[in-house]
């Protein structure tokens, strides 16, 4: 297993820097998002946008203030649409905690959501960089397009890989992109450079997101969030659309039978994650997100060699190799 400490080490300083300012940007006089802030606090996650954010900006040179800010805002950022996607979601856990809905309700999670947002839009203000801000403005835009596109799919039963990809490519790879093009930004990189990170990132995201959707076929606790809440939902992610796809077995008219008729009872959901699995869905997944993890990697190698550089390579590996 890859280890996360030696992935941070040429950040390590930064890193510390992040986790004080992340741990300040937030404060309110109304004690009930007081109160729901205190618990984002506590409940952190894995922090891969602003590390990746700060080993980016490292290997192309420098760690500024403004890398740090940016780290700080696009994991507010990410938290605010991870509070608002649990609402969309109807889920009652997040990073082995109950979510924020669960502990208040839709009301408050909506409008904690929005103050995290604006709490990051913010903050890219504080950057003085004029792309910061509009690459933040449009990711607001793309991110709630992915999101809505996503429950378009899930509502008209559209089973199509090209169309999972789009969705994946707004909702997730274009903030993790952000972040590496940001941090390439913030150290004050040549624009072939940044388009170097950029695309990195949009890889990255890619990947990541594919591995995400493989944990909802398993059981497992170390995640910290239900699964096999994506199918239930109508969401026909990588694994189950390769098997919908591939299969002479007869199953598959079946199995479309009751995605069309979103007849999710717990028998059928265990069915189709079954199916995905039988029909070689977890590997087919698996192997395009290696694939897009190697793309990445060879990305970035065109960076100059360094220590920072070197820890990118890591991540890549750890996104595809985590176990939550
Ligand atoms: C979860 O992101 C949302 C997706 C894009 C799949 P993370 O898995 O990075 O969430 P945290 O921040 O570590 O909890
Ligand atoms: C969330 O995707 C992506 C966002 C833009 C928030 P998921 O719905 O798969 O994320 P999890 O599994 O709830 O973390
Ligand atoms: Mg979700
Ligand atoms: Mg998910």
């Amino acid at each position: 297993m890859i280890d996360r400490s030696k992935i941070e080490e040429p950040v390590a300083v930064e890193f510390r820097q992040f986790n004080d300012d992340f741990a300040s940007s937030l404060r309110s006089e109304t004690n009930r998002l007081q109160a729901a802030i205190d618990m984002i606090l506590r409940s952190s996650g894995k922090h891969i946008r602003p590390l990746l954010v700060l080993l980016t900006a490292k290997a192309c040179g420098q760690v500024t203030d403004q890398s740090i800010n940016s780290a700080v805002l696009l994991e507010l950022l990410h938290t605010a649409t991870l509070v608002h996607d649990d609402v969309i979601d109807e889920t009652k856990q997040r990073r082995g905690l109950p979510s924020l809905n669960a502990i208040f309700d839709n009301r408050v999670s909506v409008l904690v959501g929005d103050y995290l947002l604006s709490t990051a839009l913010g903050r890219s203000i504080q950057t003085g960089d004029l792309r910061i801000v509009g690459i933040i403005s449009n990711l607001g835009r793309d991110l709630s397009e992915g999101e809505i596109k996503q429950l378009e799919t899930a509502d008209e039963s559209i089973i199509d890989e090209a169309r999972y990809m789009q969705v994946i490519s707004k909702k997730t790879a274009t903030l993790i992109s952000a972040c590496a093009e940001i941090g390439a930004l913030s150290a004050r990189a040549d624009d072939e450079t940044i388009a170097i990170c950029r695309d990195f990132g949009r890889d990255l995201g890619y990947a990541f997101q594919i591995k995400d959707d493989i944990f909802d076929y398993f059981k497992n606790a170390n995640i910290g969030k239900p699964t096999g809440n994506d199918i239930r939902e109508g969401k026909v992610t990588l694994p189950l659309l390769y098997a919908l796809r591939e299969d002479r077995g007869g199953e598959r008219e079946t199995f479309r039978d009751i995605i069309l008729r979103k007849d999710f009872t717990d028998a059928h959901v265990e069915a189709l994650i079954d199916f995905a699995k039988r029909m070689g869905g977890i590997e087919y997944a698996e192997a395009k997100m290696r694939s897009f993890r190697d793309r990445a990697i060879e990305t970035i190698k065109r960076l100059p060699e360094s220590e920072a550089q070197r820890s990118l390579i890591s991540l890549a590996d750890y996104i595809v190799e985590r176990n939550k």
